[in-house]
């Protein structure tokens, strides 16, 4: 087959089995989201580069390897959306939607990452995703971690996660911590991978997030965030440790100061729920977020305290297992032509009823069972000449074999088939 009849490598077709489970990912989010007051928007799925470039951190691999960035036909350069947060900071400010603050922000649809593809990580990817804007309180960190605790364990997938929780202080922790990393990596800069100096000037935190062997060594014994926590953000992350740690997820809270995140808009709290469980491999982060107070201002828009996470559902749907069973249709099968209309209109009247019907035309009654067993009917609706004219049908149950005769009425038969 031609290389071009393939899905591109890091893309996907979502089958209904997979899609069942991506259905139930979000139904979950929506459904909980809801009620923690959390409404469903969506911002386009391009944006211009500005709006990723910037916010996202230049020295980021999202921005620097992994943007599906292109000029189109205006010249602008374009690029397909790698997250949420940005793009929705971005509605904010040109919405002018300040006024109604508080915000909180669902959203769900596909993501754009140039990267190795592997399990559980691809070039087109879906997560769900949550923002809100405008709280400033520690305890707005804890109800949002809380929230996605509900969301993992109704999916029945919490036991297998922990909560790994950290904080990127405030701007002044920030400054000190630079300070004193700018000192140990340039007294360490020769065994340095060439990004990681780069990364020495632009941001040097993310020389804590590097893959390379030889920087994750002299990464040992760096400085340790934590020693240069301004009072106020000890007092914050106190807060959200202590209120999460109480909490009825307790036992699933784990302080773990390697976070630091692939993204450069966070301040805080920043937290990831990691799988425990072997069923994601390498990419065992299956939700993760954390507070960005400062992005809103740095896109030029008026200073706004925020806290967000988003979940890959890919990875989602690797680790769920208990998916609702999909609605079993009620086959209906005309005998012959004469029989078509009044099948028709049968089908018809209980559709609207909310019944799901398999229309089945054409061939032998033996058949015809074959093909509702195919679309997994429970139930058959046999219409033949002696029931067109008597306004009854024969019901079958095709596990048992046994049938009987019923009225056509909906009235009468809705409620069977309900039952
Ligand atoms: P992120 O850590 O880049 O954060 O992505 C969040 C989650 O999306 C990951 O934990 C993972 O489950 C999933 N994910 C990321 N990349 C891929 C991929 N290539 N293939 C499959 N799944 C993937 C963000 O995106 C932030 N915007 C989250 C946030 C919202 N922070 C504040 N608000």
């Amino acid at each position: 087959m031609s290389q071009k009849l393939q899905p591109v490598r890091g893309t996907q077709d979502i089958l209904p089995e997979e899609f069942a489970k991506h259905r139930h990912v979000i139904d979950t989010a929506r459904r909980v989201g809801a009620l923690y007051g959390f409404k469903e928007m969506a911002t386009p799925i391009f944006e211009f580069t500005e709006v990723f470039k910037r916010t996202l951190g230049e020295t980021s691999d999202v921005v620097n390897k992994e943007m599906y960035t292109f000029e189109d036909k205006g010249g602008e350069s374009i690029t397909l959306r790698p997250e949420f947060t940005a793009g929705i900071a971005r509605a904010f400010i040109s919405g002018g939607l300040q006024e109604k603050l508080p915000i909180k922000y669902f959203s769900t649809g596909p993501l754009f990452r140039y990267e190795r593809p592997q399990k559980g990580r691809y070039r087109q990817f879906h997560q769900i995703n949550f923002e809100w804007l405008g709280n400033a309180d520690p305890l707005a960190d804890v109800e949002l971690i809380l929230m996605a605790a509900d969301i993992l364990e109704d999916l029945g997938i919490l036991s297998k996660t922990k909560l790994n929780l950290n904080s990127l202080g405030d701007q002044e922790t920030r400054q000190n911590y630079r300070a004193a990393l700018v000192k140990y990596f340039s007294e360490h800069k020769n065994g340095l991978s060439e990004d990681s100096k780069v990364r020495l000037d632009k941001n040097p935190l993310r020389i804590l997030d590097s893959k390379d062997e030889g920087d994750k060594k002299i990464v040992q014994n760096a400085p340790l965030m934590g020693e240069y926590y301004s009072a106020a953000a000890k007092a914050f992350f106190e807060t959200v440790t202590a209120r999460l740690k109480d909490s009825i997820y307790g036992d699933r809270v784990v302080i773990n100061p390697k976070i630091v995140r692939g993204l450069d808009y966070y301040s805080h709290t920043v937290f990831e729920f990691i799988a425990e469980s072997d069923e994601l491999g390498s990419q065992n982060t299956v939700l993760a977020g954390g507070r960005y107070d400062g992005l809103i201002k740095t896109m030029g828009g008026p200073e706004t305290p925020a806290v967000g996470f988003a979940a890959g559902i890919e990875r989602l749907a690797l680790m769920v297992h208990n998916t609702p069973a999909s609605i079993a249709p009620v086959a209906i099968i005309p005998m012959g032509e004469a029989e078509v209309v009044e099948a028709l209109k049968l089908a018809s009247s209980l559709r609207h009823g909310g019944i799901a019907v398999e229309f089945i035309a054409g061939g032998n009654v033996g058949k015809a069972m074959k093909k509702a067993d195919k679309a997994g009917a429970k139930h058959a609706l046999i219409l033949g000449s002696n029931e067109l004219n008597n306004g009854k049908v024969v019901h079958k149950d095709l596990a048992t074999g046994q049938q009987n005769e019923v009225s056509r009425a909906p009235e009468t038969l809705i409620p069977i088939l309900k039952k």
